[in-house]
């Protein structure tokens, strides 16, 4: 296929509006304080979550678009093609946010695509196939453990049953959560999960300083690196702080100390390319004088090599095993996204759109996880990364200039436009 020219569509793509819809939503949820100034709260499946899906669904409604939701609550935008019956493109990403999360993670995706289907729409192009823009549920995992369940759920990877039992922190079940949610949303039309689209393209802030550091407007993703988590639990007994021997104790929170050691060792790196995070950590009872009777602690791993990232996951068990000296031990995996590669047909068509703008680029792979991780394998898949300042994400730092992201919509109308066509 020959390399199309920047198109009107592009053109209609407005910073303004674009901007302006990105801070209504990151009123949303918005936390207070200068410290925090900039910071979003806006977990899945909340009240507030739903109040930013009613604004979205406001402006969807400008365009015409229709909405439907599906039994993993994902919502989906769609404006209908000239050919109602192609397999429909995809683009969007996710609504909800880390619980110190920032203002452009995940709803950048959103608000892109909306601005495309907006652009498309005041341009008056009409594509061959149909364009959805999907909301993917719970994206972050921050509420509920793991991430990714909407697009996990909808590509057949996990049934969403599986999901029914995880808590959150205050012991909501997701299937509750997600039912009350359901019936929030009654009115709008219920779709079916799952369906094979034509290609998928999601749009994201880079989350790392590559772009920035190569003066680059856009990256085309070429894949992203696998990530495994898992909780482990360690559960000794309960005594005095001031009366019990030392040796006399079963202190989870002791060896809790020790089983993160030796994971440290377990995951040293030279190179510096392995990921390696404890971001959780839940004691009981959680007071000074008393020895804690259960420590249990998340481990985020990620690595871009499938054989490393298989080899030391399933190396944790036994090493925390190994490292205890009192606690018993469970380990839990949560979550187990292999790496992937992305489709030539998309990561080419970003390339070209990238290329046909003006605008430059280079190819880059991901170390965030995304829902087009889980697009995969269902229908040729892709991404477009814009820089954020300095690489800061999961921080309500977190920052992309207006024209930055502008131009990443650009890229994304162009590329639509074309794989829409097709
Ligand atoms: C996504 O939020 C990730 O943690 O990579
Ligand atoms: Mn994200
Ligand atoms: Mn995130």
């Amino acid at each position: 296929m020959s390399q199309p020219a920047a198109t009107t569509g592009a053109a209609a793509v407005s910073e303004a509006r674009q901007w302006e819809r990105l801070m209504a939503m990151a009123a949303i949820g918005a936390i207070p304080g200068a410290i925090r100034g900039g910071g979003v709260n806006r977990a899945c499946l909340t009240r507030l979550d739903r109040d930013a899906r009613r604004v979205l669904i406001g402006w969807a409604g400008e365009i015409g678009a229709t909405v439907t939701v599906d039994s993993a609550g994902n919502l989906w935008l769609r404006r209908e093609g000239a050919d109602p019956g192609a397999a429909p493109v995809l683009t969007g990403s996710h609504m909800d946010t880390q619980p110190n999360g920032g203002r452009f993670d995940g709803i950048y995706g959103v608000i892109a695509g909306l601005e495309a289907l907006t652009a498309l729409h005041l341009a008056g192009i009409t594509t061959r196939r149909p364009i959805e823009v999907v909301a993917w549920t719970n994206e972050e995992g921050g509420r509920f453990a793991p991430g990714c369940m909407g697009s996990m759920a909808w590509s057949g990877c996990k049934p969403l049953a599986a999901f029914a039992e995880v808590t959150d922190p205050d012991g909501i079940r997701f299937a509750d959560a997600l039912a009350e949610h359901l019936a929030a949303e009654v009115d709008i039309s219920p779709r079916p999960l799952g369906h094979v689209p034509h290609a998928y393209v999601e749009a994201h802030i880079e989350q790392g300083p590559i772009l920035e550091n190569g003066g680059k407007d856009i990256g085309v993703v070429s894949g992203i690196q696998g990530s495994r988590w898992f909780t482990v639990t360690l559960t000794g007994e309960t005594a005095h702080a001031g009366t019990t021997p030392l040796a006399a104790r079963r202190d989870a929170v002791q060896d809790m100390v020790r089983a993160i050691a030796a994971l440290n060792a377990l995951m040293h790196d030279p190179d510096d390319v392995l990921r390696f995070t404890v971001g959780r950590i839940v004691v009981e009872p959680n007071t000074s004088n008393s020895v804690a009777d259960k420590a249990s602690f998340t481990i985020d791993f990620r690595h871009p090599d499938k054989a490393v990232l298989l080899a030391r996951g399933d190396a944790i068990e036994d090493v925390v095993r190994a490292a205890v000296r009192d606690a018993g031990v469970v380990v839990t995996e949560t979550f187990h996204a292999l790496p992937v590669e992305f489709h030539p047909m998309v990561v080419g068509a970003v390339e070209e759109a990238a290329g046909a703008l003006g605008l430059s680029h280079m190819r880059l792979p991901s170390g965030a996880f995304h829902d087009a991780q889980f697009v995969v394998p269902v229908c040729p898949t892709g991404m477009i990364f814009v820089p954020c300042r300095k690489g800061i994400s999961h921080n309500p730092a977190e920052y992309s200039e207006p024209g930055q992201l502008a131009a990443g919509t650009r890229v994304l109308t162009e590329v639509l436009l074309r794989l829409a066509n097709e």
